[in-house]
C-alpha cells in the first residue's frame, strides 16, 4: 500500500478499510508519510468526507497515536464535558466545579482559544500562578485528591492530533465532521473517562452556523463514543449572542467566581446547571436528569462549588488572593464605553463579529505565537431582549492597544441591533441527542 495509492482512493470517494487508516495515520505520526501527502489526504477527506466505520478508525488511530490515561483508580464514574466553541463560552470554569461538588470526579483536558472562540485553558492561565502544563502523573494525583483537574493535552495524549490539528488549520480543512469528531473524541477518550458530556454550538459564533449540519456532529460525536463504550449525551445549544456578559480571559473568570457565588446570571447558570446534571447523572450521583439539575443549583446555593473552584486554583498553583481581591488584578491601559445610538430593544448580538473583536484587542491570538493579554475583552451591558434608551451603555472594552480603538468601537457598536419591539425569544438549550437519536429539548 502506497500513501498515494490511498489519496486517490479517498478523492475518488472510496471507503478506506482500517488497516489502510492506519497505515496513513501512524506514517504521519512516525514521519513516513510527509506533510504534503497528508495535506492532500486531508484535502480529499473534506469533500468526500468518511462513513462511520471509517469516523471510528479514525478516531481508534489518532487515540492509540499515545497513551490512553487509566483512571481505574479513582473510585467512581469520571466524567468531561467538552463544548465545540463559542464566544463568552466559559461554562468550563463554574462547571467542573459545580459537579466535582456533586461527588463525579471531572479530569478535564481542554484546548486554548480558536479562531473567534475563546479557550478554557487561556483562562484559566489568567489566575496568577496556575500551572495548566500538569504531567500525566500529576493530573491522577489532582484528580484523585480533589475530584478535580483542569490541565491542556500534553505530548503523550492523541500526539496525531497535535500534529494534524496544526496542519488542518493551515490547509483550511478544519470544517469537516469526521475529522472534527477523530480530533475531539480521540482526546476526550485518552483522558481517562467513564462517560461524557457534549456541548455542540450552532448559530452565528459557532463552527457549525447551521443547526442541521451542528445536528450532523452531534450525531456523529454521540455515535463514536458509545462504540467506544463510554455513555455520552449531547446539547445542540445557540450561539447567536455571547454567553453571560464577559467576553475576554480575566474577566469571564471572573465572571464565573460571581456565578460561583450565586450571582444570578441566567444563561450561564442554566447551561452550567443543565450540562452539570447530565454529568451528575452520567456519574451515578442522581437517578434523573432533573434530580442532576436541582444537586447542582443545590451545590451553587450551599457554596459548596466555589470552595471546590478555590481548592482547584490553590491545588494547581493558582494564587486564590486575584480571586477574593479581583481589585487586586492589573487593569488595561485603555477602556471605552459604547452606547446605544437609538432607544428601543436589543433584537440581536453578534457574537461572530464580538469575539473577532475581543481577539484584536488582545484576549485571543491572530497568529499561534501571539502573546494572550488576559486583562483585555468586552463587557456586556446589554443583553438580547433588553430594552435601551439613546446613550445608556452596550459594552465597554478593554485594551492595551491604543491603534485599534476606534474601529473595535465601531465593529462594537455596530454587534448589537436595535428594533422597535422586543424580539421572540428563542430557546438557548435547543436539542438533547443520545444513542437514539435527536430530541427537542423540553427543559
Ligand atoms: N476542536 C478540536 O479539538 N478539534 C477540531 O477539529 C475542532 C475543534
Amino acid at each position: 500500500m502506497t500513501a498515494a495509492e490511498l489519496i486517490r482512493k479517498k478523492r475518488e470517494g472510496e471507503a478506506l478499510s482500517p488497516d489502510e487508516i492506519h497505515f496513513l495515520i501512524s506514517g504521519y505520526v512516525q514521519g513516513t508519510i510527509p506533510e504534503y501527502q497528508m495535506s492532500a489526504f486531508l484535502m480529499a477527506a473534506f469533500f468526500r468526507g468518511m462513513n462511520a466505520e471509517e469516523t471510528v478508525a479514525f478516531t481508534h488511530e489518532m487515540l492509540h497515536s499515545g497513551e490512553v490515561v487509566d483512571l481505574s483508580s479513582i473510585p467512581g464514574m469520571k466524567v468531561d464535558k467538552h463544548s465545540t466553541g463559542g464566544v463568552g463560552d466559559k461554562i468550563s470554569l463554574p462547571l467542573a466545579p459545580v459537579v466535582a461538588a456533586c461527588g463525579v470526579p471531572v479530569p478535564m483536558i481542554s484546548g486554548r482559544g480558536l479562531g473567534h472562540t475563546g479557550g478554557t485553558l487561556d483562562k484559566l492561565e489568567s489566575i496568577p500562578g496556575f500551572n495548566t502544563a500538569l504531567s500525566i502523573s500529576e493530573y491522577k494525583k489532582v484528580i484523585a485528591e480533589t475530584g478535580v483537574v483542569m490541565i491542556g493535552q500534553t505530548k503523550e495524549i492523541a500526539p496525531a492530533d497535535k500534529k494534524m490539528y496544526a496542519l488542518r488549520d493551515v490547509t483550511a480543512t478544519v470544517e469537516c465532521v469526521p475529522l472534527i469528531a477523530g480530533s475531539i473524541m480521540s482526546k476526550k477518550l485518552a483522558e481517562g473517562i467513564d462517560a461524557l458530556v457534549l456541548d455542540i454550538k450552532t448559530g452565528r459564533g459557532a463552527f457549525m452556523q447551521e443547526y442541521d449540519r451542528a445536528a450532523g456532529l452531534a450525531q456523529t460525536l454521540v455515535g463514536i463514543g458509545t462504540k467506544f463504550g463510554k455513555e455520552t449525551i449531547g446539547f445542540i445549544t445557540d450561539m447567536s449572542e455571547p454567553l453571560g456578559y464577559a467576553i475576554g480571559n480575566w474577566n469571564e473568570v471572573m465572571e464565573s467566581v460571581d456565578c460561583l457565588r450565586g450571582k444570578e446570571v441566567p444563561d450561564i447558570m442554566e447551561l452550567t446547571c443543565t450540562l452539570g446534571g447530565a454529568m451528575v447523572m452520567l456519574g451515578k450521583k442522581a437517578s434523573s436528569l432533573q434530580e442532576g439539575i436541582e444537586r447542582c443549583k443545590e451545590a451553587v446555593k450551599s457554596g459548596a462549588a466555589y470552595e471546590k473552584f478555590l481548592q482547584m486554583v490553590k491545588r494547581q498553583g493558582g494564587d486564590i488572593g486575584f480571586i477574593e481581591h479581583p481589585e487586586r488584578y492589573p487593569v488595561s491601559k485603555f477602556s471605552r464605553t459604547v452606547t446605544a445610538q437609538e432607544s428601543g430593544f436589543v433584537t440581536a448580538i453578534d457574537s461572530l463579529a464580538l469575539g473577532l473583536t475581543s481577539v484584536q484587542l488582545g484576549a485571543g491570538r491572530m497568529k499561534v505565537d501571539d502573546t494572550i493579554d488576559p486583562k483585555a475583552g468586552i463587557l456586556l451591558a446589554k443583553k438580547t431582549g433588553d430594552a435601551v434608551e439613546q446613550g445608556e451603555p452596550l459594552a465597554t472594552f478593554f485594551t492595551d492597544k491604543k491603534g485599534i480603538f476606534d474601529s473595535a468601537a465601531e465593529r462594537i457598536a455596530a454587534a448589537f441591533t436595535i428594533g422597535n419591539v422586543p424580539p421572540k425569544r428563542t430557546p438557548l438549550i435547543l436539542s438533547q441527542v443520545d444513542k437514539n437519536g435527536v430530541k427537542k429539548w423540553e427543559g
